[in-house]
């Protein structure tokens, strides 16, 4: 066939393959904020995406979705532990998040990131049509851009991070920076969310890939936005991602929606205070941090637990890494110990779930919770801040939100804490518990404003514009 004029690669496809009791398996959908942002604008586009299934060693063809065309990318068990668990989730993850855990490198891992890196990029130039424009997606897969390059000049290459851009002085700690770098460097367009990171990288770039190394790299000039690499000129900008608002917007104003809103206010007996956290249980979402706000806060008798409840629902994350089987174990013992000081039988104060809730039930908390609380160490973008927002079309409810989300940088009318600071958290977590009413409409609206204005299908565009243009697309580029 002729191939695809559009491709997506990203390392999961936005359909997970799941293996069920009896041994079988069916397809859901995929974790995380990247499935989120882009299943949407896939589905309105025809486009191809290539991706790997989400378990070890099954061979699935090609499927046809309404509309979207998925090419399954196979992994073995020992590339799922040492690509994916490995160098993407205990390498490049803590390493991109400000090292809360101490990242760890190890060329093993290394050597199955450039295995599988080209096993997307020979899968990605299979599948592209002549002179197509090939999007490629996230950490996992940032040699993909130049090996894709080195196989089909004729493609037009994005690629964008969903995750922060680290500072200089801790990505030079990456053994094989140099390598990432000019990875990164094959692409046309290089998009991140917020200029910082941006700024990062073509500091970077003009550091790392211009020194000529034992490697044989390419001379590169930068200046603002701009990488020269030889002939080709490689654009760098920021494009802050977010969420199918008005979607979100409709949907909470529908009567099931509402319903269940009101049902789980009863449900948790008609509490005062419905604080409520969504995640995917990860090291990076700060959960231990609102919950040790939470717990100082009752010990001084600052919140009512008989008037408070606070419902933690957890997505399951990559269980097989060291980090998170530890992180896991002291949120489920913090979660313990406040239901155990403060809690009554019949009565707790933390409702916490490890696993993941269906969309329209989601939906529902937003819409049900007075106080959401987003408190990440580091996070590059937080769209569940963002569904928040969307999901008051009431006005009702309030925002916590860390100043080390991206998010932050456009939610401005949040109650901004410093995940940090303790007491910024608790703070903030008053100030939105005691807000007045007018007041609190007034912040809510602006939000709502920014986010619905500025959603997924906005920032799709104003990528693809620059990329298909190749000149400088209004502000979004630095
Ligand atoms: C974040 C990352 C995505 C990732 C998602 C879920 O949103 O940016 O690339 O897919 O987390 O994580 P997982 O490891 O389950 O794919």
């Amino acid at each position: 066939s002729a191939g695809s004029e559009f491709v997506v690669v990203a390392n999961r496809l936005p359909v997970d393959l799941e293996t069920l009791p009896d041994g079988g398996t069916r397809w859901k959908r995929s974790p995380g904020g990247l499935v989120t942002a882009l299943e949407p604008i896939l589905r309105g586009n025809k486009g191809a995406w290539v991706g790997w299934p989400g378990l070890p060693d099954v061979d699935v063809d090609p499927i046809v979705e309404d509309g979207l065309d998925l090419y399954p990318v196979k992994l073995s068990a020992q590339e799922v532990a040492d690509y994916y668990e490995g160098f993407s989730n205990a390498s490049l993850w803590p390493l991109y998040h400000d090292v809360i855990v101490k990242p760890v490198y190890d060329r093993k891992w290394w050597a199955a990131y450039v295995e599988v890196n080209r096993r997307f990029a020979d899968a990605t130039a299979k599948v592209a049509a002549q002179g197509a424009t090939v999007w490629i997606q996230d950490y996992q897969l940032q040699l993909v851009p130049k090996m894709l390059r080195m196989l089909r000049p004729d493609l037009t290459i994005g690629f964008f991070l969903h995750i922060p851009f680290p500072p200089v002085e801790l990505f030079m700690q990456m053994p094989w920076r140099t390598e990432i770098v000019e990875g990164l460097l094959g692409a046309d367009l290089i998009g991140f969310h917020l200029p910082g990171g941006a700024q990062n990288f073509l500091y970077l770039a003009r550091r790392l890939a211009g020194q000529p190394t034992s490697r044989g790299n390419v001379g590169v000039r930068s200046k603002l936005g701009v990488v020269q690499v030889g002939f080709r000129t490689v654009r760098v900008g920021a494009f802050p991602i977010s969420i199918d608002s008005g979607q979100l917007d409709e949907l909470s104003k529908s009567k099931s929606i509402r319903d269940r809103a009101k049902q789980i206010r009863k449900e948790l007996g008609n509490p005062t205070n419905i604080l409520l956290g969504v995640d995917r249980l990860d090291y990076t979402k700060g959960i231990d941090v609102r919950l040790n706000a939470l717990r100082e806060l009752l010990e001084e008798d600052r919140v009512d637990p008989e008037e408070t409840v606070i419902v933690q629902l957890a997505t399951p994350s990559r269980e097989r890494v060291d980090s998170y089987v530890q992180m896991r174990g002291d949120i489920e013992q913090q979660v313990g110990r406040i239901n155990g000081e403060y809690g009554r039988v019949g009565h707790p104060v933390v409702h916490y779930l490890h696993k993941p809730v269906p969309r329209e039930e989601l939906l529902a908390f937003f819409v049900a919770a007075d106080l959401m609380l987003v408190t990440p160490l580091r996070d590059g973008m937080n769209l569940v801040a963002k569904e928040y927002v969307a999901c008051r079309s009431d006005l009702g409810g309030a925002l916590v939100l860390s100043e080390f989300t991206g998010a932050a940088a456009e939610l401005r009318q949040a109650y901004l804490c410093n995940p940090h600071d303790l007491d910024s958290v608790k703070d903030a977590m008053i100030d939105a518990l005691t807000q007045d009413r007018e007041a609190g409409r007034r912040r809510m609206r602006a939000l709502r404003r920014q986010v619905l204005t500025h959603n997924v299908d906005r920032w799709a565009r104003s990528f693809l514009t620059a990329l298909s243009h190749g000149g400088v697309a209004g502000s979004a580029l630095m």
